[in-house]
């Protein structure tokens, strides 16, 4: 148990696609040694079928309704490291649900980011020309992550080791009280 008597989780990943949220929300995990739960694994798992498939097959707004409520879940359930799909920000109750909790935002250099995604099966990249509509989408997000963000790092500055190395760092520094005297 924590704060307020629920349980929380210690720090919240959003971010574009290919910021490396997962990868780096799993070593973060590991080395606090807490679990790490990442939202589009947890639909999966309860939805018994991919996001793609989710996507094709009810709709965007139908995923965005699940994702909420995995999200407003684990808010009051996960102690760990938990790491949200990339637009789960754009959902009100998510953006709301969100404050009072530690949020990292991991942005993303748009070339390095769109790299990582290239050939990979992003239901929203699903366009004509896939690398402008990542740069779309990401000029669309930016001001939704940092709304909700405590603190901001580039995702794509580094290995995801030296990232997670980061985030450990500013999470200490918010653990620990400062001096007022
Ligand atoms: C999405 C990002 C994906 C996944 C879904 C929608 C988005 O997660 O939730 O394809 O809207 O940006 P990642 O950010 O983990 O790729």
């Amino acid at each position: 148990m924590s704060r307020a008597g629920v349980d929380r989780p210690v720090v919240v990943l959003v971010g574009f696609m290919g910021a490396g949220k997962s990868t780096v929300g799993r070593i973060v995990a590991d080395r606090l040694g807490v679990d790490f739960a990442d939202t589009d694994t947890e639909i999966v798992t309860r939805s018994g079928t991919g996001v793609p498939e989710i996507f094709a097959t009810s709709g965007v707004d139908a995923f965005r309704a699940l994702e909420r409520d995995v999200i407003v879940e684990l808010l009051t359930g996960h102690r760990g490291v938990l790491s949200l799909g990339g637009g789960a920000v754009t959902t009100v109750e998510v953006a709301e649900a969100l404050a009072g909790h530690r949020v990292v935002y991991l942005s993303v250099d748009p070339d390095d980011g769109y790299a990582r995604v290239a050939g990979t099966d992003r239901p929203l990249l699903a366009a004509a020309d896939p690398a402008a509509r990542y740069r779309e989408l990401l000029a669309e997000r930016t001001g939704s992550y940092r709304a909700v963000a405590t603190v901001e790092i580039d995702g794509t500055a580094g290995d995801p080791e030296d990232i997670a190395d980061d985030i450990i760092t500013r999470i200490a520094r918010e653990l620990v009280p400062e001096r007022t005297s």
